[in-house]
């Protein structure tokens, strides 16, 4: 049984108050909150084990090695990776990317070929590719979206041709929970012998990932958006792949062997780890995927389609007053609404969200051009996870109408254009 209420316990944060209100978070596309089991396990590597990684031959360094090598273990599995020496810690989604296109992107992209993209990629699965196609002189396409927030798939294929080496996409958009269709994707990139390589930042969290089975290429995700700490992500990629490429990074840790002329570079996954890694982030990353293991990613994935049904039957009774982006078919969508209330800043309805304690976030999200497609600069957005219940959405909506009410007020309020890091 899916008890959101027993899940809640578990964070210590909704202890807390905000502008006197009981925090109300729904901002977790950004990043989630730690249950305590994680928290712990960070506090128990630094007290009782911490040592650095495959230095020593002394117990504490022994007792780190095993723990931050069974965390690549527990993530492997997680993902249904073929072995766990597939599985890179990096410090973030965007890390993960940046090594596939600075390793197998430079080695096998050459002048005139060709990388796909989407216009709903966030920036982290934008910029490293066009970074590559300048070095290289490759040409980047892009898939457009439909009017209904879906990936427009036949586009794709009239766009992929011979010249395709990789295709990048986000499986779910960060900002209309929009959830791809990844082997589609994938047999379109391979009917051509290209990559195919998944943005899993929104995806891997919230809902069943098996590598194997999707026949993806490459994954990166994050920690801290799946109660993880921050500062540690993951790079998965292909075995045989990987091991036909030197370091993103080189340096300590990357090696088997040097001498004045040469180096003999290390085997998976410690060649692509340069450097002393973050060893008690690892670790919390490990026991934050067996807490989501121990719910079940499928039982979390129900219970935020049911937070978004629910949100859009909510957000329906105020249509002349909200705009909803984004598929209206719930089954291709996971627990993201971007919305803007007609009339106001995106910026003013965030600022108004948190006087009641309500957390979301507002901008462009780091996906610039696909609001630019929509049309608008910005929105309002809600993103969910395991322990947000229906009666904070019960709250948000009559926060929302309250600030409807007040919309003439608050639009005369001057808006304070702060960068949000898009
Ligand atoms: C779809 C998507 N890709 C990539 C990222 C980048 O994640 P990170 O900042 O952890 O590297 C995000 C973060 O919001 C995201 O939503």
């Amino acid at each position: 049984m899916f008890d959101v209420r027993r899940i809640r316990e578990d964070f210590p944060i909704f202890k807390r108050h905000v502008n006197g209100r009981e925090l109300i978070y729904f901002d977790n596309a950004a990043t989630t909150h730690k249950p305590v089991q994680v928290i712990n396990a960070i506090t128990n590597f630094y007290r009782n084990h911490n040592a650095n990684v495959h230095r020593g031959f002394h117990t504490l360094s022994q007792e780190a090695s095993e723990l931050f090598e069974e965390a690549h273990e527990i993530v492997a599995r997680f993902i249904n990776a073929y072995s766990w020496d597939e599985v890179i810690q990096v410090s973030n989604t965007t890390e993960g990317i940046n090594l596939v296109a600075y390793t197998w992107g430079l080695r096998n992209v050459k002048e005139g070929d060709e990388i796909i993209l989407t216009v709903m990629d966030h920036h982290s699965n934008m910029l490293p590719w066009r970074r590559l196609a300048e070095l290289v002189g490759a040409r980047i396409k892009y898939v457009d979206i439909t009017d209904d927030g879906l990936l427009n798939y036949s586009q794709l294929n009239e766009l992929i041709t011979e010249r395709t080496k990789i295709i990048a996409f986000p499986m779910m958009s960060n900002v209309l929970g929009t959830m791809n269709d990844i082997k589609k994707i994938v047999k379109s990139a391979h009917s051509v012998g290209a990559i195919a390589v998944a943005d899993g930042a929104q995806w891997v969290p919230h809902a069943p990932t098996n590598v194997r089975e999707l026949g993806i290429d490459f994954l990166a995700f994050s920690g801290h958006k799946m109660l993880g700490p921050t500062g540690v992500g993951i790079l998965w990629g292909r075995k045989d792949l990987l091991e036909d490429l030197e370091p993103f990074k080189c340096g300590g840790e990357t090696i088997k062997d040097v001498t004045l002329e040469g180096v003999v570079w290390h085997d998976l996954p410690w060649r692509f780890e340069a450097g002393t890694p973050n060893i008690a982030g690892m670790i919390g990353l490990g026991e934050a995927v067996k807490y989501l293991e121990s719910i079940g990613i499928e039982s979390i994935l129900s219970h935020e389609r049911s937070l978004v049904s629910y949100t859009m039957k909510k957000l329906g009774e105020l249509e002349d007053d909200v705009e909803v982006y984004g598929s209206k078919d719930l089954s291709v969508r996971g627990g993201i609404v971007s919305f803007n209330v007609k009339g106001l800043h995106h910026h003013t309805v965030g600022k108004a969200l948190d006087v009641f304690g309500i957390a979301v976030r507002t901008g462009g999200h780091c996906a610039h051009p696909l609001h630019y497609r929509l049309g608008i600069n910005g929105t309002v957005r809600a993103s969910y996870y395991l322990y947000n219940t229906l009666e904070e959405i019960d709250e948000f909506v009559r926060a929302l109408r309250t600030i409807i009410s007040l919309r003439d007020k608050l639009a005369k309020e001057p808006v304070e254009e702060v960068c949000t890091g898009g």
